[in-house]
């Protein structure tokens, strides 16, 4: 069984931090939902539209490759921090398709402070046995030896999950 990587990024920030979790985790297949929803590009009415989406639903339109869940037994999900909150498509995904029991991880980026996200997310989507929580603030250096060491921390209890399938070979004799 594997581990996949599911997330949503608009500015790129969830993106980098996904790429850099799955490069600590290894044999993770990692998926990112790309929003179908316009999404102004001046800061201003970015705001306000993703706001209002998150705040009052809305619903908020997006796309992602066929996916075969039954391959996966963790799942891992990323999000930017939006007022507070997690994108609606991670939330509206893992309703459609069923995935609470898998999900282990969260990951957020966020300018300044992750407010409730991790509460809202795991309220909305029903999830209870989450392992590992982590947030990133979207300033944090990508050389800084810190931010590697947390991100090593977070996917340390999911490393025995993602073994090699020769490592699983060793693992069964
Ligand atoms: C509409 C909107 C709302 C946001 N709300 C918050 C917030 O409540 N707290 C916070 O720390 N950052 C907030 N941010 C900043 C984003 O969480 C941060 O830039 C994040 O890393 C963006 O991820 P992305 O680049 O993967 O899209 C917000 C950004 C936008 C566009």
């Amino acid at each position: 069984m594997r581990t996949l990587l599911l997330y949503v990024s608009v500015t790129g920030q969830t993106h980098a931090f996904a790429q850099r979790i799955a490069a600590s985790l290894g044999n993770v297949d990692l998926v990112r939902i790309k929003i179908k929803t316009q999404i102004p590009t001046n800061e201003f009415w970015k705001i306000v539209k993703i706001g209002f989406l998150v705040w009052w639903g809305g619903g908020m339109k997006y796309e992602v490759q066929s996916i075969d869940f039954d391959k996966y037994d963790t799942i891992i999900l990323g999000s930017p921090v939006w007022m507070g909150r997690g994108a609606p498509p991670i939330i509206s995904m893992t309703k459609k398709y069923n995935l609470k029991e898998k999900i282990k991880g969260l990951f957020v980026t966020c300018g300044y402070d992750p407010g409730i996200v991790f509460s809202d997310v795991k309220k909305k989507c029903k999830i209870n046995d989450v392992k590992q929580e982590i947030y990133f603030i979207s300033l944090d250096s990508f050389e800084d030896k810190e931010v590697q060491k947390r991100i090593d921390e977070f996917v340390s209890p999911f490393k025995s999950d993602t073994l090699t399938s020769k490592e699983s070979l060793l693992h069964e004799k």
